[in-house]
């Protein structure tokens, strides 16, 4: 297994640097963020991505334009800006505000940071006897170190798994269109000595029919009062799938991902994105020009399709109802590591 781990976000004194993760797995490229527009970028493009990681850049980008902003009111439009870069995933709104409502903005991110990797030990460990002793198992997306800045929610159970002696096979959905999955899933699980086979998004279902998956477990974006969660388009699916074959269906996220304002999923604002992320292919054009597209970023799962959660807090059942809004009356992580 790997020991040079990748660090998706750092702060500098004078930047934010990132990796950018758009040119994965073929180069390793820190760059540095600097005005708000930079940062608002490196969020908006994906070049920092995954729920809990734009959380963490966007801490430490509120951190460095309290310093650099000068005036209040100018200093709250950028802050606005950055909270409002991507809107799915409700930790980048809910790692601005703590820091915002902190008066040490920087000490503030770095707690952030610090949570998350206790954070995503502490999920790997609750996953662990989620899985049989050998186990083919379903992901999507992207949910290890680069997506959070620890070991990862979804992907960092599947390690934890395999360090704990599972003998473990992912099948890791390529994840168009930004292919999340074969860029960066299976980038880290090599890294981590995990076997990984890659598929495209359609062959999920045949695969639990004919690959004898025994699990699927992906991360979250948010994650309303009563369990529907909102993650990467073709999560639905999934666990419609997963559903129809009888495989349990597990989602791991931090609190953090938790929105406990919200009662159903409907509540949760979905993104759209540009119609080139479908119509091209890696820069090449394949649907003709002009063609309509509809681009979702994320889909929502019912509640009712999840076997359970997997939190820093241990699994979480059904009645999500129930669970779910107890879990926000839990210490924090720091208070309890
Ligand atoms: O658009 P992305 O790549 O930011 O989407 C990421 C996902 O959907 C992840 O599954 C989710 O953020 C959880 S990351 C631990």
């Amino acid at each position: 297994m790997s020991s040079d781990a990748l660090v998706p976000v750092r702060f500098a004194g004078d930047a934010v640097e990132y990796l950018d993760q758009r040119l994965l797995p073929h180069e390793v490229r820190m760059v540095r963020a600097v005005t708000v527009d930079e940062i608002e970028a490196a969020i908006a493009t994906l070049a920092v991505r995954g729920a809990p990681c734009i959380g963490i850049f966007g801490a430490y980008g509120i951190a460095l334009l309290r310093r650099t902003v000068a005036g209040d009111a100018a200093f709250a439009a950028a802050a606005a800006r950055v909270r409002a870069a991507r809107p799915t995933a409700v930790n980048l709104a809910w790692a601005v505000d703590r820091v915002l409502a902190a008066e040490e903005m920087l000490a503030e991110a770095e707690a952030i940071h610090r949570e998350q990797i206790a954070i995503d030990r502490r999920i790997g460990r609750a996953a662990i006897e989620l899985f049989p002793k050998r186990a083919a198992v379903l992901t999507h997306c992207n949910t290890g170190p680069l997506a959070t800045g620890g070991e990862g929610t979804a992907l960092g159970a599947i390690v934890a798994a395999a360090r704990a002696g599972r003998r473990i096979h992912a099948y890791v959905d390529e994840t168009r269109p930004l292919l999340q999955g074969s860029r960066l899933t299976v980038f880290e699980l090599a890294r981590a000595g995990v076997e990984a086979t890659l598929l495209v998004d359609g062959a999920a279902a045949i695969a639990m029919q004919r690959k004898g998956i025994d699990l699927a477990i992906v991360g979250a974006d948010r994650i309303a009062r009563n369990g529907d969660t909102a993650n990467k388009i073709g999560t639905y699916g999934l666990a419609i799938a997963a559903a129809h074959h009888g495989i349990p269906f597990y989602v791991a996220a931090p609190r953090s991902t938790f929105d406990f304002s919200i009662a159903t999923g409907a509540e949760i604002p979905i993104e759209e994105r540009g119609s080139e992320e479908v119509a091209c292919f890696a820069g090449v054009r394949v649907a003709e020009e002009g063609t309509r597209v509809y681009n979702p970023a994320f889909d929502v799962t019912p509640g009712h399709l999840i076997t359970a959660f997997v939190t820093e807090y241990g699994i979480i059942r059904s009645p999500y109802a129930e669970t779910v809004p107890d879990l926000q009356y839990r210490p924090r992580i720091a208070e309890i590591a």
